[in-house]
């Protein structure tokens, strides 16, 4: 199988990138961040508070986690509900911050996404793909871009959504996420030593995809 992993920050373009590339070779894109949400919500709604890791511990085997994919898109089941709308609200962020430093919770969804990569060509994205879920993926990717500029994109997706956004909250919440997801103990946000790093501060969404298919190319060559 062919497996094609990208890490980054939040923000950084990870989810529309992976998308495009495995739109564009045919394969899977798995998005590991909405597991990470989905166990997040299935922590929230039973009432578990985020910095109690025994019981974040004791809970996280019972969360009855799958993934479909209908049409296409990537639908994350919770003992069988399709939570994708859930998914996306700033507590969800929040808790999936503070429970994805949870080595249990981590061991759970590692084993979930490295069965999806043995069964399918994938394209996955996530904070620790190349380094600890695929760490023979054929092609590895670190996507990165300034706080300015990942700030930026979240402003204008807030108010395309017609949401009242400040810029400078936006950019203290990232900078807590990254120093969160790069200083943790277990897992942290890391380039592998095999990545190629990719900048997309100064890029276009069309010329990123074409940069990561060209590498693709070069490592594995053009067919699928
Ligand atoms: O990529 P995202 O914003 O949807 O991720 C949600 C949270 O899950 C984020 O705080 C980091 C965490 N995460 C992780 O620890 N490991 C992954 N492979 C993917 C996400």
């Amino acid at each position: 199988m062919i497996n094609i992993a990208i890490d980054g920050p939040a923000g950084a373009g990870k989810s529309t990138i992976a998308k495009r590339v495995a739109a564009e070779k045919n394969y899977i894109y798995v998005d590991t961040g909405a597991m990470y949400r989905a166990m997040a919500l299935y922590l929230y709604r039973l009432g578990i508070d985020p910095d109690d890791s025994a019981a974040i511990s004791s809970h996280c085997g019972g969360a009855d986690i799958t993934i479909e994919y209908r049409d296409g898109v990537q639908v994350v089941l919770l003992a069988g509900e399709n939570v994708n709308d859930y998914l996306r609200t700033p507590e969800v962020s929040d808790m999936a911050s503070r429970t994805s430093v949870n080595g249990d919770v981590r061991v759970k969804l590692v084993q979930l996404q490295q069965e999806l990569a043995r069964r399918q060509n994938v394209v996955m994205d996530g904070r620790d793909i190349g380094t600890v879920v695929l760490p023979d993926a054929q092609v590895k990717i670190f996507l990165t871009a300034s706080v300015e500029v990942r700030a930026m994109r979240r402003y204008l997706e807030l108010m395309e959504n017609d949401e009242s956004a400040d810029i400078d909250k936006i950019k203290a919440q990232i900078k807590e996420r990254d120093e969160r997801d790069m200083n943790r103990a277990i897992s942290p946000l890391k380039q592998a030593d095999d990545a190629v790093l990719v900048d997309t501060s100064d890029l276009t969404i069309d010329e990123v995809v074409d940069r990561i298919l060209s590498i693709i190319d070069e490592k594995i060559g053009g067919g699928n």
